[in-house]
């Protein structure tokens, strides 16, 4: 008897628990009639529509403000960092093993193809000495000043085809990251030395170690696609005394206004490396 009692109270509870979901009598679902759910989509769609226009909206004013040439927003011009190639912090080799020193060939021979007088017969020859202005819009291609691989002379590549590595006196090149719009004052050149009691003889191409007022201001990635950095050569002139030791050389860009001496970052204007030569 008390089983029959039992199983409507039963029925009861799941079927209230099944009208939280759709309840038949009153055609709610989820506890809400059709029409309340319909005010409710139309609601959040209209107000998602809204949503998205204003979006739309302001995109498209932010992008007729953009443009494609020239970066919009640019405080004060930073001073560019100085980079070696072969990009390795140490260089350290046996001048009588080919093997030991190929990577440091290679790298400098594939870093130094774009700088090919085949790549850069478009490229300008510039006035030296005088900043490549461009005036005019904005908005358009500008023109590239030539660098000619072939003032690298010795460290070129081309007259030596091993950078002096095999000779014991090797090749290290210096350029400095681009900066759009940087104008350096003064006539920026590399200078390296080598903490050591007797001073090392060292090589520069070009002799002046000069980086050219013609390569600045550089103008961007889409106006000046080809753009080449100036680059200079140094060559270490290595002597008997100097083999089977670690040489810590430092180089800095001189004589203009671009920072050097920064405590915080120490590839601002300046950078060192290490280079060992054995025989
Ligand atoms: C450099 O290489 C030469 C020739 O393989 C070898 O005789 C010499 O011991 C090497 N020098 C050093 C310091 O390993
Ligand atoms: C660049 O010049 C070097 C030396 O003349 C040559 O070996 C190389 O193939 C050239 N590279 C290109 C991409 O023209
Ligand atoms: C560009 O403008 C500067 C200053 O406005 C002027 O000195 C220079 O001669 C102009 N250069 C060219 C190529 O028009
Ligand atoms: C290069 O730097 C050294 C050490 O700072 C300095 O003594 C020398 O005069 C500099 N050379 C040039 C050409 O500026």
């Amino acid at each position: 008897m008390a089983s029959t009692e039992d199983k409507p109270a039963n029925k009861e509870n799941t079927s209230s628990w099944k009208d939280s979901i759709y309840n038949p009598r009153t055609g709610e679902l989820l506890g809400r009639t059709a029409s309340s759910w319909a005010l409710i989509l139309l609601f959040y769609l209209v107000f998602y529509c809204f949503l998205a226009g204003m979006f739309a909206l302001t995109m498209w004013v932010m992008l007729l403000t953009l443009n494609d040439y020239v970066p919009r927003y640019r405080d004060r011009i930073p001073s560019p960092g100085l980079v070696i190639r072969p990009n390795f912090p140490e260089i350290y080799y046996n001048k009588s093993e080919p093997h030991k020193y190929a990577d440091y060939v290679k790298k400098l021979e594939n870093f130094l193809q774009r700088y090919n007088d085949t790549e850069q017969e478009n490229n300008k020859e510039c006035l030296e000495g005088q900043y490549f202005m461009q005036n005019g819009t904005e908005d358009k291609t500008k023109e590239v000043c030539r660098f000619k691989r072939d003032w690298l002379s010795l460290c070129s590549g081309l007259s030596d085809t091993n950078f002096g590595y095999s000779e014991g006196k090797p090749c290290v090149l210096l350029k400095m990251n681009r900066i759009i719009g940087l104008m350096p004052r003064g006539d920026p050149y590399i200078n390296c030395t080598i903490k050591r009691d007797n001073p090392t003889q060292m090589q520069y191409f070009p002799s002046k170690a000069r980086f050219d007022r013609m390569y600045f201001p550089y103008y961007g990635k889409k106006a000046q696609n080809n753009y080449l950095q100036p680059l200079v050569a140094v060559k270490l002139l290595l002597e008997k005394e100097d083999y089977n030791k670690e040489l810590q050389v430092e180089c800095r860009v001189e004589g203009s206004d671009l920072r050097n001496n920064d405590e915080r970052d120490k590839y601002l204007g300046r950078v060192t490396f290490r280079i060992k030569v054995v025989e």
